[in-house]
């Protein structure tokens, strides 16, 4: 019996980092690295996965379906979730495979919820990218139980090759940024710290934005979200917050104008201007908001010390995972022949490093068939 098969990839974020559950501005990319399904419907349940990257297995009855804390509560997630709105898919078996690190902050959850939802179109489930980044999305929160925003599922499902994805999170609008810069490369370079979202600050972050927001609007008048709030009602409205939630609404507002700069800097062909927004866009992550890691610190030092770097910053919800460096193209080499030691040197960490050249492209079918 034949199976289609799908790919997702993971993503990064150039900039634009702890705004979209704050209804900001956010600018992901794909990289090459990804979730591979290979899916055919099954006559009678159960469901059946298999993890080529772990050697697991898992089974679901689509009747009784409800999280185990498992790699395959992402599968089972989608697997509610389209079955809430739309009846309950047949029975299936997946063989999940790919290269992407597990675990890294490269969106491998998204990947494969992702993967998933859009594998669905092969047992009459055909959604379009934004409904299977939606599903994606829903299956993390009211499933798995992370509270996430909503970028990495729209930029694993949405991503075109050769452009960063400029997303209103607020408003779901978004614009495909081409990325001008043919001589320079994005190096990704991971602490060799993993690090799990429910684990961390992450909800309380959340919870500090909320009570910025509350107090904000209480001065200025009423604001849907922290994306929408000015410099100006952010100055007005300050004697009113914590320190803490100061800070916290400061980078937000900041953050998110620096997306808009940074879309100018790749329109302009700029990577001098893009370089210098990553680096404050670091220092407002770590100062300000709060979530870098004496890890991400010593990277993002080191890495600036190396030629050919115009600008490096965490990425992702941070405490760990990766920074990534605009660097030249020609620089890349001889950043990848030093960074390793010097880094294993200061930390004791094994980092790993992925070189994005240019952006890659979304969740698709692939036209092999087995
Ligand atoms: C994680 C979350 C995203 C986003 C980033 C921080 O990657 O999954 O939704 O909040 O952190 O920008």
């Amino acid at each position: 019996m034949e199976a289609d098969v799908y790919f997702a990839p993971g993503r990064v974020n150039l900039i634009g980092e702890h705004t979209d559950y704050n209804g900001g501005l956010v600018l992901p990319l794909a990289i090459a690295e990804g979730t591979y399904v290979m899916i055919r419907s099954r006559e009678a349940p159960p469901a059946r996965l298999y993890s080529a990257s772990t050697g697991e297995e898992a089974e679901f009855d689509p009747g009784e379906i409800a999280p185990r804390g498992d790699w395959a509560d992402y599968v089972r997630g989608v697997f509610a979730v389209l079955a809430e709105d739309r009846g309950t898919p047949p029975p299936f078996e997946a063989l999940y495979f790919g290269d992407l690190p597990l675990g890294a902050g490269l969106s491998s959850s998204a990947s494969m919820e992702v993967v998933t939802a859009t594998a669905f179109a092969s047992l009459g489930f055909a959604l379009d990218a934004e409904e299977a980044a939606r599903a994606g999305w829903r299956a993390e929160n009211q499933f798995v139980g992370v509270y996430c925003g909503i970028m990495d599922q729209y930029a694993v499902a949405l991503a075109e090759e050769g452009t960063v994805l400029f997303l209103d999170c607020g408003t779901v609008i978004y614009r495909h940024i081409p990325f001008t810069l043919k001589d320079d490369s994005i190096v990704i370079a991971h602490t060799g710290v993993y690090r799990s979202l429910a684990a961390s600050a992450y909800n309380q972050r959340r919870r500090e934005c909320e009570e910025a927001l509350r107090a904000i609007s209480e001065t200025v008048g009423n604001k849907s979200n922290l994306g929408n709030v000015t410099r100006e009602e952010l100055v007005s409205a300050r004697p009113r917050l914590t320190e803490a939630a100061g800070r916290r609404a400061e980078h937000v507002v900041e953050e998110n104008l620096r997306v808009k700069e940074a879309v100018l800097c790749l329109e302009g062909g700029d990577p001098e201007g893009l370089g210098e927004l990553l680096n404050l866009s670091h220092a407002s992550l770590r100062d300000l908001y709060r979530v870098s890691s004496p890890e991400l610190d010593t990277m993002q030092e080191i890495s600036l010390d190396q030629p050919g770097v115009w600008g490096c910053r965490m990425t992702g919800a941070g405490f760990g995972g990766c920074v990534i460096s605009l660097v030249r193209s020609e620089a890349v080499p001889g950043y990848l022949a030093r960074v390793p030691d010097i880094y294993r040197g200061a930390t004791g960490r094994e980092p790993f490093f992925i070189t994005v050249d240019s952006p890659g492209g979304g969740a698709r079918k692939l036209q092999a068939r087995w």
